[in-house]
């Protein structure tokens, strides 16, 4: 059944005014839903499929957003920072109305696939511990990394703090001076993939994020853009 809200709520939510504004705008008419003026504030409106027109000019709500951010170095994964830009700093304020937030953090010089959502049920759910979400690393590392790595990390390796990872899946792509790979983990403990590199005796000089469960980074997307996710990707979030 479609999701019924007060026509004050859905207009103030998508910016048009605060709910007292809102409940003003009522007695001046400038408000109708599929055709009729609104002059009652409360009137329950199905916002996804009624048209509803504001100072005559049809405006869209939806309850969830949900978009694929190419995360650039530099930026914090949190919804506020005293010191450092943050995320949402990127997005476009037809987006940050819904108030979204990113669905777990990179580190402020990880790169690559961050989703930001307003969904609060389907982050939870890909991040639960429970759930072993899988997520695809590429990396450079400063040192050989060797087929003893790749046995290592599938057994399990001990952090510096005595956790024990779960086996993750080392795929060597350049094996050098400067080691290239790509690593997948199933869990998603502090800095995990450079503290696995770390109890190796590695250090990881570079990072991206390529993908969270089926949903990949999509590469035409520039360092710092963004668009929307489909509705078979927003699925594949959290399908292994
Ligand atoms: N592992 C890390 O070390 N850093 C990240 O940002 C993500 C995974």
């Amino acid at each position: 059944m479609a999701k019924k809200l007060r026509i004050d709520k859905v207009l103030s939510t998508i910016g048009c005014g605060s709910r007292a504004e809102i409940k003003r705008y009522c007695k001046y008419g400038i408000i109708s839903v599929n055709g009729d003026v609104v002059s009652n504030p409360g009137l329950q409106v199905d916002p996804e499929n009624d048209e509803i027109m504001f100072e005559g000019k049809v405006v869209h709500y939806r309850e969830f957003v949900y978009l694929m951010l190419n995360k650039p170095d530099g930026y914090i994964s949190a919804t506020f920072d005293k010191f450092d830009p943050i995320v949402l700093d990127l997005i476009d304020a037809e987006y940050l109305i819904y108030e979204p937030f990113p669905v777990g953090r990179l580190d402020k010089d990880t790169e690559g696939l961050l989703v930001i959502t307003n969904d609060g049920k389907l982050s939870h759910r890909v991040l639960s511990p429970k759930k072993h979400v899988p997520k695809t690393y590429y990396a450079k590392i400063d040192g050989l990394v060797t087929e003893e790595d790749i046995k290592a990390f599938e057994k399990g390796v001990t952090l510096d703090d005595g956790y024990e990872t779960m086996p993750a899946q080392l795929n060597i792509l350049v094996s050098g001076e400067t080691s290239e790979i790509e690593l997948t983990i199933h869990e998603g403990k502090f800095h995990q993939v450079k503290r696995m590199f770390e109890s190796v005796g590695k250090k990881v000089v570079y990072l991206k994020r390529l993908s969270m469960g089926k949903l990949k980074l999509d590469e035409s997307l520039a360092l710092g853009e963004y668009r929307e996710l489909t509705e078979e990707e927003i699925k594949q979030m959290e399908e292994r």
